[in-house]
């Protein structure tokens, strides 16, 4: 009986977490942030290679260094092909004005993995979604953020990781900007794609 009830929250807890854009500047407790690392940290990985990095940024003048630079970066970059309509947007907006891809959460979880990995990015998504989860039951506000791994091999965002710790051998892959927010979303979006077919 224990384990269906454990089941239904587990499941209860995938269809509810949602991604929340606005953040309040208080802090998220040590504890509480090591707790969702920690989730992340028990991600499967290929072979068991453990090989996903976190680098758990919460330090102010970090933070606001980092969104200068991408900002810059961003409004510094011409319009191609290829690109999305929503990056389109972005490089619009920070040619106005220094726009903050983070939303201005107070920690910014960006993980690596090995360059050479053909697996680093399925890791990193791995250990990614545990912390969403993790962040969602723990009612912290948490949003994916893809730009640095967009922005990966541009020499100012390529500085700004080295300075942390992150190697040319390294590869930054997807991100996660974590807070509490007054307005964390609720309730899951509707699935009009995500096909399934199944074969019997
Ligand atoms: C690979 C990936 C990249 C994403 N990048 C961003 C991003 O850079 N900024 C952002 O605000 N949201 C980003 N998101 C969040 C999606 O926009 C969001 O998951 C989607 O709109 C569905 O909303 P939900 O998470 O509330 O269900 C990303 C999500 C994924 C899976």
């Amino acid at each position: 009986m224990e384990t269906d009830v454990k089941k239904t929250e587990v499941l209860e807890a995938i269809r509810n977490r949602r991604s929340t854009r606005t953040f309040l500047d208080n802090p998220v407790p040590e504890e509480i942030i090591k707790e969702i690392v920690e989730a992340g940290r028990y991600a499967p990985s290929a072979s068991n290679t453990q090989a996903t990095h976190f680098y758990v940024i919460t330090n102010k003048e970090k933070l606001a260094e980092l969104k200068k630079l991408v900002s810059a970066v961003i409004a510094s970059m011409q319009e191609k092909e290829g690109m999305s309509p929503t990056f389109l947007k972005l490089i619009a907006r920070a040619k106005e004005g220094e726009i903050d891809v983070t939303y201005g959460a107070p920690v910014l979880i960006v993980t690596t993995h090995r360059k050479a990995s053909q697996n680093a990015v399925a890791d990193c998504s791995c250990a990614l979604q545990n912390m969403m989860l993790a962040a969602s039951v723990c009612k912290v506000a948490c949003v994916w953020i893809n730009q640095f791994f967009t922005l990966r091999d541009e020499p100012p965002i390529k500085e700004f990781f080295a300075s942390l710790g992150v190697t040319d051998e390294d590869v930054i892959c997807g991100a996660l900007s974590l807070g509490y927010s007054e307005n964390i979303a609720s309730g899951p979006l509707p699935r009009t794609g995500f096909p399934v077919k199944y074969i019997d």
